[in-house]
């Protein structure tokens, strides 16, 4: 399967690497773009093997499944730009934060088949989160294309469009929140005399393990911190605290202030 990036950033790039390593698809057959061939980002791409281009036509022409992997502000200026070479053999995906299906939809031909997907970050390393919708004219097998390609980085769900904000709100922009959270938690380490390195590597490590805990456990997370929170011990000290300091009621205002921004975001397109 051939596949054109329009865009050779971080997420281009994370997902062309994730597709490469899961045998999906040769190197060579893919195929992006940016408009200033000499910069890194491009450099970065033909390290992996793939072709690059400053020309966004010669991506829509190349690849029947295209990924728009730009900043949400750009993504009006590309789709003018590829409108006229789009045809029904094309499979859009949208990577950008708000942008609709539907507002892709209505840049494109009629019954162009068009995809919004939220990923994350951590795609960059094989771990992320990638939650998509389908526009109004796909096909069966484009979700199953899409789920193909956004699982090679990771996990991949559908969803119904009208929670794809509330996705971002949590996964899309999640990893920040738990960045903050390792860097804490290596403060308090510090704080109490742990050297820095090995306290962000505990910090992290203990975020991977207990998120892996609850994946392949099946538990509710609240039944697992029950389990090491033992009579008069250190979890349930702790625990008490983060509770007067309102731990779960900022991370659920966190999501929910997540969420309204994407809507924003959204709007001004
Ligand atoms: N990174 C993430 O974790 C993440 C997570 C979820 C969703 N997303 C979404 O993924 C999209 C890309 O994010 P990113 O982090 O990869 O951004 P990025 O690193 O800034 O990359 C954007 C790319 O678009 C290129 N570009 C700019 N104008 C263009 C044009 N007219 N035609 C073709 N390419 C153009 C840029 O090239 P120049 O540098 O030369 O301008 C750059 O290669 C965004 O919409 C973002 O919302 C990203």
């Amino acid at each position: 399967m051939k596949i054109g990036f329009i865009g050779a950033g971080q997420m281009a790039q994370g997902l062309a690497k994730g597709l490469i390593m899961a045998g999906l698809t040769p190197a060579e057959k893919i195929l992006s773009s940016c408009p200033r061939v000499d910069v890194m980002l491009l450099e970065k791409m033909r390290k992996l093997g793939c072709r690059t281009t400053s020309n966004n036509e010669h991506v829509a022409n190349d690849a029947r499944v295209l990924i728009l992997a730009v900043k949400p502000p750009i993504v009006p200026k590309v789709l003018k730009e590829i409108h006229q070479f789009i045809t029904p053999q094309h499979l859009v995906i949208s990577v950008a934060m708000g942008i609709t299906t539907r507002h892709i939809e209505q840049s494109l031909p009629p019954k162009s088949r068009v995809i919004r997907v939220m990923p994350n970050t951590p795609a960059l390393v094989r771990e992320g989160a990638s939650v998509f919708s389908c526009g109004s004219a796909t096909l069966e097998e484009d979700a199953a294309t899409a789920h193909r390609i956004f699982s090679s980085v990771g996990t991949c769900d559908q969803i119904e469009e009208y929670l794809l904000d509330a996705v971002t709100g949590l996964s899309g922009s999640g990893p920040a929140y738990m960045f903050m959270a390792i860097e804490a938690l290596a403060d308090g380490g510090v704080k109490m005399g742990i050297r820095r390195e090995l306290a962000l590597k505990l910090a992290a490590q203990t975020l991977l393990g207990a998120a892996k805990m609850v994946l392949e456990t099946g538990k509710h997370p609240g039944s697992l911190k029950d389990d090491v929170c033992s009579p008069a011990g250190t979890s349930i000290q702790a625990v008490h605290l983060l509770e007067k300091h309102g731990f779960r009621c900022a991370l659920i205002s966190a999501v929910e202030a997540g969420t309204q921004r994407s809507k924003e975001t959204g709007g001004l397109f």
